[in-house]
């Protein structure tokens, strides 16, 4: 698609917008009309997964907004830029179908020019879990997410739980930050076996995609014990690497972390809220899961 195009679709329903002057002419309408504003962040390929927070977007707010950006910042030198799946017209056209109001798809020169200097430093929410194997990855999802906020200032932006140290990183900027937008987390979408639904999940060979779901039941073993009353549970979850490694995994990191700090925990306690989490290469295909448990 060209830049700098407008072009409301026939039934007059979406209105695709490319560059930033376009959208925001776009959300000056919506606004107009006194219209709340809920936003999806995406980069496309979308799934299930996705739809639901459109569908959540559209329970709470009276326009809905669905960016498409595959974010360079985000990606480290030696992973999948350049092959994440891209199939913008498909999305286009099931963000119509779906209801949703604007589509923003900018290309790289719209949202980065080459003078940029500046990156949002994050302090100890990310020494573990994904931010620990993937260096500047939140700084990089800070960085657009936080350039959306400011271009379209949505009343409600939702995210998918399934990225659930995104999320905690997010809500943080915009307690910091002053962003008048509320966050709201939505379920993780799964596969009938269990399987987290993930654009790149299409990475997966045939008989990976049947190993796969081998790391959501090791999650859900391990939280079966620690709802049991196991509290230490270090053991376990060593012994669900094993297994998970015997069947093809080679795990990036499995482990109960607490909600706020994002931080590993050895003893668990009444009345806290946890993230148990888990992260784990299929090949080249890194997938990652969790559950919140609350004692
Ligand atoms: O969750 C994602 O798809 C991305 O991290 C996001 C929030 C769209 C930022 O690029």
């Amino acid at each position: 698609m060209s830049k700098d195009t407008v072009f409301p679709d026939p039934a007059d329903t979406l209105t695709v917008c490319t560059s930033v002057d376009e959208l925001k002419k776009a959300i000056r309408n919506i606004r107009a009309g006194n219209q709340t504003i809920g936003f999806v962040p995406t980069m496309g390929a979308l799934h299930e997964g996705h739809f639901s927070l459109i569908d959540i977007a559209k329970q709470k707010t009276d326009a809905v907004i669905v960016s498409i950006f595959v974010n360079p910042a985000q990606f480290g030198p030696n992973e999948d830029f350049d092959s994440y799946p891209r199939q913008l017209q498909e999305d286009v056209d099931a963000c119509k179908k779906a209801g949703v109001d604007i589509v923003f798809a900018p290309d790289r020169d719209e949202m980065y020019d080459d003078s940029t200097y500046l990156s949002i430093k994050i302090d100890t929410l990310n020494d573990y879990m994904c931010g620990a194997s993937r260096p500047g990855f939140f700084e990089g999802i800070l960085l657009i997410v936080n350039k959306l906020f400011n271009l379209i200032e949505p009343d409600v932006a939702v995210f998918g739980q399934k990225d659930i140290q995104q999320i905690q990183i997010i809500r943080q900027m915009v307690k910091e930050f002053n962003h008048g937008v509320e966050i709201v987390a939505a379920p993780i979408q799964r596969a009938n076996d269990g399987l987290a639904l993930s654009s790149r999940n299409t990475y997966l060979t045939r008989d990976q995609r049947t190993v796969a779901p081998g790391l959501f039941r090791s999650l859900q073993y391990i939280e079966q014990q620690i709802i049991s009353g196991v509290n230490e549970p270090k053991l376990l979850i060593e012994h669900q690497k094993d297994e998970l490694e015997a069947k093809g995994f080679e795990i990036d990191y499995l482990n109960v972390f607490t909600e706020k700090t994002l931080s590993p925990v050895t003893t668990l306690s009444k009345d806290e809220r946890y993230i148990l989490a888990g992260a784990a290469y299929l090949g080249k295909t890194r997938l990652i899961d969790n559950i919140l448990i609350e004692l």
